[in-house]
Parts: C-alpha cells; structure tokens; sequence
C-alpha cells in the first residue's frame, strides 16, 4: 500500500506469521524503463533474495499503460529478483487516473488486456503475473468484462478489491460480486476489502467462495491477523503486544530511512492502532503534534519496566 505498508511495516507485519506473498508498493511507470535503483528504493527487499526479513517473498506491483515500458520494466522487476510480477487496475488517485494509470483503465476492458498480455510476454513462463483490480470505475457494468481481460492476457490470479473507484474505501465491501467474477473466470481470484478480522475472513469466504484473501488496511491494525486467520484464533493481540512493536518499527524506521519521515512515519501507524486499540488514543494525543525524531523517541521508546512482564 503506498506510503503505508512500505519495507518497514512489510517487515514487521511479516515476522507476524501468516503471510504466503506480499506486494510492493507501486512502481510508477510512465514511459521509458526506470534505473535499477528505483526498484531498490520501492522495494528493497529485492537485495534480499526478493523476501521481507521474515522470509515472505515479495511480489513487485507496477502502474501504468505504456505497453513497452510495463514490459521492460517487468524484466527489470524479474531480473532483480522480484516473486512475480503485479500490475495495478485499482489506484483511485486523481492523479494517477489523470495519465490514463491505475483504476481509470477499468473503463476500457482492452486496455487491461494488452497491459497484461504485454507484461506476461516480457517474462519467462514460470513467472508469475498477477493483477489487482476493483469492480469497476463509475459503476460495475464492465466488470466481468475485465477480469476476462485479465485472465485473456495471461494473467495467472488476480486480485480484486471489491469496491468501485467511485465507492473509494467505504464501506461495505461487496464480497458478493466476487462469486459472480470468480464463475466467469477459469484463474483464481483473490478476495480483497474490509477484512478486519478472523470472523471477517470466514464471511468473505463463504460469500466470495474462496479461501483466498488479500489483506488491506486490516493487516497494518491487526498485524498479526494472517496468523490468527489459519490458525482460528479470534483473540487480537492486546496493547502491551502492540506497543512492543511500535517500539520496534520506531527502531526500524530509525535506522533504515531518512530523519525527515521519522516522525510522519510513526504518527501514520500509530493514527491507525488508535481505531482499534484505545490505549493508543491517549498515544496519539502525546504525539500527533511532535516533529523532532528525539522529543518523539523519549515518548515511543519507554523503559522495559513499563511494559507489563506478559508482553515482553
Ligand atoms: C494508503 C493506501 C495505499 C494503497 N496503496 C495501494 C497500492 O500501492 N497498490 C494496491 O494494489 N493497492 C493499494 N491500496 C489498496 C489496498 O491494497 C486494498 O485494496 C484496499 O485498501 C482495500 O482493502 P482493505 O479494505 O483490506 O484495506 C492502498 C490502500 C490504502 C489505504
């Protein structure tokens, strides 16, 4: 997720457990073939074998419509290691949507079709091409339409978000229209949207029809919730859990990017854990207006004895 789910929480969220695959954050494409280094930057973990810290490997997403960029970019994306290759049908940005990239292409099924029948012909058979989509833009009249796009280009699996870019992130998400994609493609889909919990995951599988799940915004709240999925567990970890790897990502963060994101990067996390945690309200208030790294380290990082002897 951009600007969100970056290497750090990937890292952090990973170690929980649970995880099969991961996605990069998008890389832009426009059109020309982007240097090694931006791949490196978005995705870093590609100078690691590809793999989160944890060992999930993670799977480049890229945005765009140039169909010889997309291409190129994809071998580049194969060649450095990337598990597979996402192309992105689900960005909402006005921007992004603005130069013809992300979920605006969801008006032309065609389109889709040669983004991904020229991703899957820059790379070697065996490696997978994925895409990721919404129900469509304005409305859902072309959603069919799309996934068979998808899965006509060569897609191996695809990911569906199911809302429409009009719909935004509102709730509900509307697992019901996956049952009528997966029943007019042969490809697995991927359910994903507002899956904030293990009874969550049950509903939208038994409504979806599929065991398969992309976890959103539920992930970087609950990070532990693609463990507690497989294993049935319905207890969220508390607090005191939380807090500890709050202290860790700030250690991460700390170390690994530069000092002028140190105090968004925190704040950002930390503006999700309060929606579910309410300790981390009280948090929230201590530090929404803190910019200095070192005022924000002696409120994140409280002595060992603080945190109850359960959670360390
Ligand atoms: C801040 C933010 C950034 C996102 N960036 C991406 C992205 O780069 N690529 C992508 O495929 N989806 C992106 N998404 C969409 C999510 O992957 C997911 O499809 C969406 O949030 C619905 O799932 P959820 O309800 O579980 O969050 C982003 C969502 C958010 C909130």
């Amino acid at each position: 997720m951009e600007g969100l789910a970056d290497v750090h929480l990937r890292r952090l969220i990973t170690a929980q457990g649970g995880y099969d695959w991961v996605v990069s954050e998008f890389v832009r494409v426009v059109d020309r073939p982007l240097p090694d280094h931006v791949f490196h930057t978005i995705c870093p973990e590609l100078l690691n074998a590809g793999k989160t810290a944890s060992g999930t490997p993670v799977r480049v997403q890229l945005l765009g419509n140039h169909l010889e960029a997309m291409a190129s970019n994809a071998r580049t994306a194969a060649a450095l290691g990337s598990h597979g290759v996402d192309i992105n049908f689900g960005c909402p940005s006005k921007t992004v949507n603005r130069s013809q990239g992300g979920a605006i292409l969801l008006r032309e099924p065609e389109s889709l079709f040669r983004v991904v029948e020229a991703v899957r012909n820059a790379l070697p058979a065996d490696m997978t091409v994925s895409a990721k989509m919404r129900l469509g833009f304005d409305d859902t009249r072309l959603m069919l339409d799309n996934a068979a796009a998808i899965e006509a280009g060569g897609a191996c699996e695809m990911t569906v978000h199911a809302r429409t870019r009009a719909q935004g992130y509102a709730p509900p998400a509307h697992w019901d229209e996956l049952a009528r994609i997966r029943s007019h493609v042969q490809i697995p889909v991927i359910a994903n949207g507002d899956i904030w919990s293990v009874a969550d995951y049950h509903r939208c599988s038994a409504i979806a029809g599929t065991q398969d799940v992309m976890l959103g915004r539920g992930a970087v709240r609950h990070p532990d919730l693609a463990r507690r999925i497989r294993s049935d567990d319905h207890a969220t970890a508390d607090w005191a859990a939380t807090r500890l790897l709050l202290m860790e990502f700030w250690a991460d963060i700390r170390t690994g990017m530069p000092r002028k994101h140190h105090t968004g990067r925190v704040k950002q996390w930390v503006n999700h854990l309060r929606q579910v945690h309410p300790p981390a309200e009280t948090l929230w208030r201590e530090i929404r207006t803190i910019q200095c790294p070192d005022a924000m380290d002696q409120i994140i990082r409280p002595s060992l004895h603080d945190v109850p002897k359960s959670a360390r």
